[in-house]
This record gives structure tokens, sequence and C-alpha cells, in this order.
């Protein structure tokens, strides 16, 4: 059966700046927290650093022509901070105003909508070594940040992200297995109610331009958990504290419903954890959008016995991509979920969906993707199906245009639709990209 997707949906890829660009040292840029982060031993797997990545720096022709073989109408990237603000605040690198400037103007030449993020993980070092985003003076650092984006490129971007994944810097400063490395819960959660501000406060400072065309929104990724075995008291337990404590239940809560939920609180006291707040935070916070990015990999089914043992075995870094078993079903639950838990009613996007390669199963294998598009059409299909259920879903961004940087796990994770050939930095399409760029144009695909 052919599913077709309505009229002006968004297909797009997705990728992010730290990931991909490179040009670490060039040009003015500032470093990040990643890159610094890359200098530990043992923080990245063989060693992978984000210094020349993809080189889109200087390979944005390249990339652009990639999304017209793709046909996509839209792409996702992100701003690196430290590439526009070398100190985090201050002196403005006008490199880095032009190298996106130019990356903007490709894309709307040829008809593709950017969709920018402010925030996708890499903090400049500079205000790390001022305690990041402990130090509630981020606010103002990262609405100066917006200031300087919005200014320049406002109404050029149709989709604005304040922040893709907070999570990201719960597990950098609570659990350190992302930048900055730090292991300490405290720490990490005063952090997360900063991060919220940071949002809050960009929205604000977007609603006082009036721009025409630009939207803003925010991008939280869901790993919904069940139990493995309903009634089973210690399975029920983890999947609760897994969605609410440590999932998505601390952001979306805050950001929708308004304050930290009653688990979270609970969780607050009784381990001494609850963040320092003022008057005003959790309205700050509560800022209305334009619309809703989820990135959405999997749903996960949590056995207590069974994580006991996945847990011996676990690789370090990448994300929770090495469970075995595919849920794509846990899409349709969690856009409903969405609606009836969270009250959204604004458009949602589906601003990543991917699955990763190992290096290790050799290029042929890479190129030859068959296990990708299976699993993309199955997302695909209840995607389709929460369409025709009645949810407000608006588009598809596949992570990720190319193998690129991925975080802890370096080099050995390849997510993208071409093949990243490090060494010369050309990039191969795959069967998948192929298969995709037939979906972008039919606006769907054949069951
Ligand atoms: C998401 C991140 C993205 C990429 C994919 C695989 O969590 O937002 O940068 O690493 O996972």
């Amino acid at each position: 059966m052919f599913l077709k997707f309505p009229e002006n949906f968004t297909w797009g890829v997705a990728t992010a700046a730290a990931q991909i660009e490179g040009g670490a040292y060039e040009d003015g840029r500032g470093l990040s927290i990643w890159d610094v982060f890359a200098g530990i031993p043992g923080a990245i797997k063989n060693g992978g650093r984000p210094d020349k990545a993809c080189d889109s720096y200087h390979l944005v022709e390249r990339d652009v022509e990639m999304l017209r073989e793709l046909g996509v109408n839209s792409y996702r990237f992100s701003f690196s901070w430290s590439r526009i603000l070398p100190d985090g605040t201050g002196k403005v690198n006008e490199a880095g105003i032009a190298y996106y400037r130019k990356l903007i103007e490709l894309l709307k030449k040829n008809g593709i909508k950017p969709n920018a993020t402010m925030y996708h993980w890499d903090l400049p070092y500079q205000l790390q070594l001022q305690g990041g985003f402990g130090n509630r003076e981020i606010v103002k650092w990262f609405t100066e940040y917006a200031k300087v984006l919005l200014d320049n490129f406002g109404d050029d971007v149709d989709f604005w992200v304040t922040f893709n994944e907070p999570i990201a810097t719960y597990v950098g400063y609570g659990a350190g297995f992302f930048a900055p490395g730090l292991h300490n819960e405290k720490y990490a959660r005063q952090a997360l109610h900063h991060l919220l501000l940071c949002h809050g406060e960009a929205v604000k400072l977007f609603r006082s331009y009036n721009f025409k065309i630009a939207k803003i929104g925010i991008v939280v990724d869901i790993w919904r958990h069940y139990p493995g075995r309903p009634g089973n008291a210690e399975d029920e337990k983890m999947a609760r504290v897994s969605n609410e404590i440590r999932g998505y239940g601390m952001f979306l809560h805050p950001l929708f419903l308004g304050g930290y939920s009653k688990d979270l609180l609970a969780y607050f006291e009784e381990n001494d954890l609850m963040p320092k707040t003022e008057e005003g935070d959790f309205e700050t916070i509560k800022q209305p959008l334009d619309f809703y990015g989820l990135n959405f990999y999997n749903g996960l089914i949590d056995n207590a016995e069974k994580m006991r043992e996945m847990q011996k075995a676990r690789k370090e870094g990448g994300n929770y991509q090495d469970r075995p078993e595919s849920h794509p079903e846990a899409l349709l639950d969690v856009l409903h979920m969405l609606v009836d838990k969270y009250h959204l009613d604004i458009p949602i996007y589906i601003t990543e969906n991917g699955l990763p390669y190992d290096d290790n199963e050799g290029k042929e294998a890479n190129l030859q993707d068959d296990r990708r598009i299976d699993y993309v059409k199955s997302v695909l299909h209840f995607a389709h199906r929460a369409v025709e259920e009645g949810i407000n879903l608006r588009g598809y961004y596949l992570w990720s245009l190319m193998d690129n940087f991925e975080w802890s796990a370096g080099y050995c994770a390849r997510y993208g639709l071409y093949y990243t050939e490090y060494e010369t930095e050309e990039r191969i399409p795959k069967k998948s990209a192929k298969w995709y760029s037939e979906v972008t144009r039919a606006n769907g695909f054949e069951e």
C-alpha cells in the first residue's frame, strides 16, 4: 500500500555543528566543551576528535548539493556558539556569521527551509570555565547569543529551535559521558533549571521582533520506557523513574504544564537535589511555542533483571540504540501522550529519527543499508497513522545527512544517508539516500 503524507509535509534531514563542521581552529572560532572533552583519554571511542569532522565548514556547497539530491524541503542544522561568539559573549566573529549566511542563502536559493538550532550541546569552553550552565549568569550569556543570531538571521530562518535535547546537559554534568564530563547530579539539576530559563528568555526575546516568517520551538527527545513485566513493582518503578525523573518528564512538565512534577519534586527532596529557583522562573520557562520538535529513536521495555545484565555489557558512548529491540509503535503512543498528557495543541515535527550502522560492519554493508530503510519505514508507518488519527504532525527529519562525529561514540556509529570517507571527505550516497529521495519526491512510500 502507498502511504501518502499530507500536502506541504516537511521532509528533511538533520545535522549539528559540532558533528559536521570541523574547522575547529579556523577563522577565529573559540573552543567548545566538546573540543576539550575529546582531549580526555578514553572520553571518545577510539579517540575520535571533532576537529575536522565532515569538514562542512569548507564543504557547504557539497552539503547543499546532497540536500538537493535528496529532494528535501527543509534542512535542520545548528549554530556553533563558539564560532559566532568565540568567548561565549562579547566580540562577534564575523567569519562565523558569514559562514552561516552562506549556508542559509544556498538553502533559500534551492527552496530548502532552514531549521536552525541555537544550542546543540557545544557550549563555548570559556563559559564552562565560569561554571557553564551551573552559573545562573548563563541566562544572560545565552540571551546575548540568541540576540546576535536573531539580529543576523531572524526571518531568514523558518524554524528556530532554542535547545536540542536538553538531557545532554544532564548527562554531561551529572553522568560524565558527555562534555564537559562532570559527575555531580546536584550541579546537573541546577544546570537544567538554568537551561530551561535560557530557553524561556530566548523565546521572549524572539517574540519582541515580531517576525513574519520565523517560528520558534524546542526539541526534546522522548525515549518512552514501558515496564517489561506490567505489575512487577521493580519494572514499573524503573520505567517511571526513566520517564519522569531522568527522562522527558523533567522537561515537558515545566515547559508545558508549569513547574516540576510531583514525582520529580519528591525525588529532589529525598536526595537533596532541589535546584535553586527564583520567583517567576516557572512563568519564564512556560512560554507559548509555535511548534514542538520530537526526536524519536525507540521505545524501551524495562525489565529490571535483563537490564542488570545489559548494564554490565553496555558499551561506552552512543545512546540507547544498543538495545536489541525495536519499538517503532512507541511513536504513536508518544505523540498521543504529548497531546493527552502535556496538552500540546501546536504543530509537531519529528526533528530526528534514524538508525546507526557500526563502522566495523564495513563499507559495503554500510552502503547497502537495508536495515536502515526498513527501520525508517517502520517509523514512518506510525507517523502516517498518527496523522490519520488526527495528530498535528507536520514533518519528519531523518538523522542524518551524512555519517558524522557521533559524540562519545566518535566516528564508530554511522547514521548518515551518505557515507563519509573521513580521509578524503568524499560523501557517497547509500542505498537509503536513493530510497529517501524517492519518498520526499512522492510525499510517501510503498510499504
Ligand atoms: C541525538 C542527537 C544527535 C545525534 C543522534 C544520533 O540524541 O541529538 O546529535 O547524536 O542522537
